[in-house]
């Protein structure tokens, strides 16, 4: 199997796990049991068998009509409903996947997750006078960001096609029932797919909302499910002793008890970058709650070791550090030899890459480990889409039974309202009067 998870060198006393076992106990019978808080969520638990089979047949038809008609998808979307997609892409396909020749896909870009007007220009020119489709994803079909992206992308696709023509360009991915872009999508007869009610945002990517793009860029959704499914299988086990994902969530917990309130998830691979924007979403918006949690963050090795690398080895002792790494590269590049060896480097040459860089990697975690960081290890196999239909469980899993042993609900996230709310009033949205007013007094006196 893909994944393995080494924990050597988390600096646990032999105790530690075993006096946690009944919380982490309780906890994986609460998230498996579906008997916690936010358990009208859990959709994603048991996806790999109770997904739809005729919408999945749907998302591939429609992914094929794109690539036929188009050489561009803009999917427009935000939190849950873009970071999923675009980290898939990058994963299975490299960070240049939009670039590439041969690509068994069109090109993926994403909008609807800033307000910034240079970004949708700079998209606007990228696309220029190519053909493209647009899939619109939103659960409330409410949210700003993406609201506001596609009605401008809807425009210039009404302007290029015709409004008909537009139509047969267009699909959303939003609420089976309920919510103003559904209605939208039924009144102007655009594809739609459903968000699922009991898969919330940041557990929805193996749903039409990551799907469809993925399998438009040329992922191949098929082998995704096999990926989730083996990875449901393999994490069954209530043997929590013996369950990967049951010991990453108990040791989290152990570090955050003993004031590790950071956890960095560091990758030696560009192709993780936007995956560790997953999962930082993915646990800050299940964990941080209730002032608890431990904060998220990524590294990306060997790049940040010229930056923040300093802090990790010698700054404040705030974090532990979850590595990902990748024990086979997909492409095997070897260092050529040099004649004159002026850069000195032919004491490694004819190695390959992946060889240097799992010595920057073991070098790394040692230097770390003696500068006190506790290191946690999570290898794959190689990155395809098999292994994100894994990784992506494994960390569903470990963060439910890490959100429960915390006691907090993992699958809400009330916070993310808070800012909606002030920026509607700020932009004099009908009903928000009086918080307008409110929040312009407090403005005037900071800004
Ligand atoms: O995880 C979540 O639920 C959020 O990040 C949402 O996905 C995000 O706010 C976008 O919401 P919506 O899909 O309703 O536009």
């Amino acid at each position: 199997m893909a994944i393995t998870f080494n924990y050597s060198n988390a600096g646990l006393r032999e105790h530690e796990l075993e006096q946690v076992r009944p919380q982490l106990i309780t906890a994986y019978k609460t998230l498996m049991d579906k008997s916690g808080a936010g358990n009208d969520f859990l959709g994603w638990l048991d996806l790999c068998d109770t997904y739809d089979k005729e919408e999945f047949a749907r998302i591939k038809a429609a992914a094929k009509k794109i690539q036929q008609q188009s050489e561009v998808l803009v999917a427009i979307g935000i939190g849950g409903s873009y970071l999923g997609a675009r980290a898939g892409l990058e994963f299975a396909k490299g960070p240049f996947y939009n670039q590439l020749p041969n690509k068994d896909g069109v090109e993926v870009y994403f909008a609807g997750n800033n307000i910034s007007s240079d970004y949708v220009q700079y998209l606007l020119d990228i696309i220029g006078d190519r053909d493209f489709s647009v899939n619109v994803i939103s659960k409330s079909g409410t949210t700003t960001e993406p609201a506001v992206a596609f009605r401008i992308f809807k425009q210039k696709l009404e302007e290029k096609y015709g409004v008909d023509g537009a139509k047969e360009r267009i699909y959303a991915t939003t609420d089976a029932n309920k919510g103003a872009l559904l209605n939208l999508a039924k009144e102007m007869g655009y594809e739609r797919f459903v968000v699922p009610d009991e898969t919330g945002g940041r557990f929805s990517v193996f749903t039409a909302v990551g799907l469809l793009p993925m399998a438009a860029g040329g992922m191949d959704i098929d082998a995704v499910m096999k990926g989730l499914a083996d990875a449901t299988k393999k994490y069954a086990n209530d043997d929590v002793m013996h369950n990967d994902v049951a010991l990453y969530a108990a040791i989290r917990y152990i570090m955050m008890t003993k004031g590790k309130s950071v956890e960095i998830l560091s990758d030696y691979n560009p192709s993780l970058a936007m995956f560790g924007e997953w999962y930082k979403q993915l646990m800050a918006e299940s964990e941080g709650k209730d002032h608890k949690g431990i904060f998220p963050t990524a590294a990306h090795f060997s790049t940040d070791l010229h930056s923040i690398g300093q802090f990790i080895q010698d700054g404040a002792r705030l974090f532990f550090e979850t590595v990902l790494w990748v024990a086979k590269a997909n492409h095997e590049i070897t260092l050529p030899d040099d004649e004159k060896n002026v850069d000195g480097l032919n004491f490694v040459s004819g190695k390959s890459l992946q060889f240097m860089n799992e010595k920057a990697m073991n070098g790394t975690l040692l230097a770390h480990v003696d500068g006190g960081v506790p290191n946690l290890i999570i290898t794959l196999d190689e990155l395809s889409d098999y292994t994100f239909g894994e990784l992506c469980y494994f960390f569903w899993k470990a963060l439910g039974i890490s959100g429960y042993m915390l006691g907090v609900n993992p699958f809400d996230q009330p916070g993310v309202e808070a800012y909606k709310k002030n920026m509607f009033a700020l932009l004099g949205k009908p009903g928000y009067e009086d918080a307008k007013a409110d929040l312009e007094k407090r403005l005037e006196s900071i800004r």
